[in-house]
């Protein structure tokens, strides 16, 4: 086979571009933009992605090496040199990934069928200041009813359970600590918002309290980011005593519904990290479905995507494509900045 990308099948090069437009989302792991810097260069590697069906199929190729990694006592052996490559990724750890992606290539695409679901709890922290000063905004004092659009396994709607560190300004309270660097000197709340209900709306709502599905949470994490995996795990951890209730399907055809049988009281709806990918006529029905709902009653929508560069915007409005950016946010929740 040919190891180096020679542009005569038009399939690879597709896949070879869309690997290199995923590269600026890989900044806060040196291991995984080595990986990416490569594949897209790297015939035999850009078949196996070419392969997976999911998006991004890049994503879900290193989820699945490091659920194999995990599974199997055989490969501890191998397990360390990845530990020691993410300190200095270059061409030998590049070698070493590409020789186990190529050798058990039949267990990873048996993998490649699942799906990015990544929950990130942090997010919340770039989430919940501007939440709290649109509630503020509109005089809603008392719980509001929380709707997490693309919930994955619902660890957004812990918003309102969780402490919130923002260099010296502490907010809220709980057992898991979300440390965020407010850049932008964002007014922040007193207190976190209440919620009198949480839900979450999910094409496929992940179960967290299933080993096998926490697993595959975890596998997502990128293999530098330790501090993401214990807020995973403790977050997991409340989730299971939460009160949430998740509906699978897609938001356009179930907000309508979910929003009739609530009670009265005005809906927080929010998605972090979640539509971006959905094609134009996917979209424009969300937003017809939420400006369904708030035309019956009152509903504010807070948006945190992906921009092109790496990290994501807010913006609030029914219809936030034609928002402007209130905020920016790291797409972890890291930092919150200005627009
Ligand atoms: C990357 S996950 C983000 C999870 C979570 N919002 C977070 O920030 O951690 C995106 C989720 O959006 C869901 N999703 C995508 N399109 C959707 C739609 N039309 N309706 C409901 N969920 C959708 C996917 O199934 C996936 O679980």
């Amino acid at each position: 086979m040919e190891r180096w990308l020679t542009g005569d099948d038009p399939t690879l090069v597709e896949t070879a571009a869309s690997v290199r437009a995923w590269v600026p989302f890989a900044a806060d792991s040196p291991l995984y933009e080595a990986y990416a810097i490569r594949i897209a260069e790297d015939s035999d590697m850009l078949r196996v992605l070419a392969a997976i069906p999911g998006s991004p199929a890049i994503n879900i190729l290193l989820a699945a090496v490091q659920l194999l990694l995990t599974r199997d006592d055989a490969l501890a052996a191998w397990y360390p040199r990845l530990a020691e490559d993410v300190r200095d990724p270059g061409d030998e750890a590049y070698e070493a990934f590409r020789a186990f992606v190529l050798d058990r290539r039949e267990e990873v695409l048996a993998l490649g069928t699942r799906r990015t679901q990544t929950n990130e709890v942090r997010r919340c922290a770039v989430l919940m200041p501007v939440i709290a000063r649109e509630m503020a905004a509109r005089g809603w004092d008392g719980p509001v009813h929380a709707i997490d659009v693309g919930a994955s396994a619902g660890l957004g709607l812990l918003m309102d359970s969780v402490r919130y560190r923002y260099g010296d300004t502490v907010v809220g309270d709980g057992s898991l600590t979300l440390e965020c660097d407010n850049r932008a000197g964002l007014a922040l709340p007193s207190r976190v918002p209440a919620f009198a209900t949480r839900t979450g709306l999910d094409l496929h709502p992940v179960d967290a309290t299933d080993p096998e599905q926490a697993a595959w949470l975890e596998a997502l994490v990128w293999p530098e980011h330790a501090d993401r995996l214990a807020r995973l795990r403790a977050a997991i951890a409340l989730r299971r005593d939460a009160d949430i209730a998740m509906v699978e399907g897609d938001a356009a055809a179930t907000l309508p519904r979910v929003a009739a049988g609530l009670p009265e009281g005005p809906i927080v709806l929010w998605h972090s990290i979640a539509l971006y990918q959905l094609p134009d006529d996917a979209l424009e029905a969300i937003d017809d479905a939420v400006a369904a709902v708030a035309a019956e009653r009152p509903l504010v929508r807070v948006a945190f995507e992906p921009q092109p560069g790496g990290w994501s915007d807010l913006r609030v409005g029914l219809r936030p494509r034609s928002a402007p950016p209130v905020v920016r946010g790291h797409q972890h929740g890291a930092w919150i900045d200005a627009a």
